[in-house]
């Protein structure tokens, strides 16, 4: 099979491009080095993220993949590539966390690093000029962003990839605190997307409970690109 040829940009978030390819059922996802937080209002760069986040999730999508959760992911033509499935995002991001950190230790008041009695998976609104607001079902229904359905499917499928991911990482030493993940739709099913990286989820050293995480740009707390390399070194192996 020849290569897909990179063809027009689709559209640029903040940390990745989506091009168009010659076959209308793939995209290549690019990562950038960009790096922001709090909707946009900090920007920066870390070195050679767009290379750790693409080798990362790679990695993890092959797991989720071997646990028999379907995702985008299709192959690697270059280390800032990734060709994927081309999927209509809906715009609805799950959060998974085990660990009470960010905007859930503000919001209800839990000390950051308290292990949760159960998991929790939260819903938000993938819109930057309304901050990312959390939803509520209604919320999802009224604005149609996705069915009761496709609704539940997410949930059920967050759960597992939080089963699945917190399983794997506790034999690299990694504490899987909290992640967000996205979905789309596929020739119409759902199906997981975006990335799986530091940049999505909060990691922890299991002994010292060091951030090995975008926290560290967030929060300004140095070695931000020593943190991405670890992961991937103990992740990718
Ligand atoms: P939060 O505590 O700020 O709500 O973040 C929860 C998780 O979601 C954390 O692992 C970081 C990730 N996340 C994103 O991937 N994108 C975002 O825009 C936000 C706010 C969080
Ligand atoms: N990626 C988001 C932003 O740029 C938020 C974050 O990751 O903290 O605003």
């Amino acid at each position: 099979m020849s290569p897909v040829k990179r063809l027009e940009k689709l559209y640029e978030g903040k940390a990745k491009i989506i091009y168009a390819t010659d076959d209308p059922d793939l995209v290549i996802q690019y990562f950038k080095d960009d790096a922001t937080a709090f909707d946009g209002k900090k920007k920066g760069a870390i070195t050679d993220k767009g290379v750790l986040n693409n080798r990362i999730s790679e990695h993890l999508f092959g797991v989720l993949a071997e646990a028999g959760i379907e995702n985008q992911f299709v192959s690697c033509p270059s280390e800032r590539e990734m060709l994927c499935k081309r999927l209509e995002i809906i715009q609805v991001e799950m959060i998974g966390r085990n660990i009470a950190a960010g905007s859930l230790a503000k919001r209800i008041g839990v000390p950051e690093g308290t292990v949760l009695r159960v998991p929790i998976v939260e819903t938000y609104y993938k819109s930057d000029e309304l901050g990312d607001p959390m939803l509520c079902d209604e919320h999802i229904f009224m604005l149609e962003l996705a069915t009761p359905e496709q609704l539940e499917t997410m949930r059920e499928t967050t759960r597992k990839i939080n089963q699945v991911l917190t399983d794997y990482m506790v034999g690299r030493d990694i504490r899987l605190v909290d992640f967000k993940v996205e979905f789309g739709l596929h020739k119409g099913r759902v199906m997981l997307g975006d990335e799986i990286s530091p940049d999505t989820c909060r990691l922890w050293d299991q002994d010292t409970n060091e951030k090995l995480d975008k926290d560290r740009f967030r929060r300004d707390l140095g070695s931000v690109e020593e943190a991405y390399q670890e992961v991937a070194r103990r992740i990718c192996g």
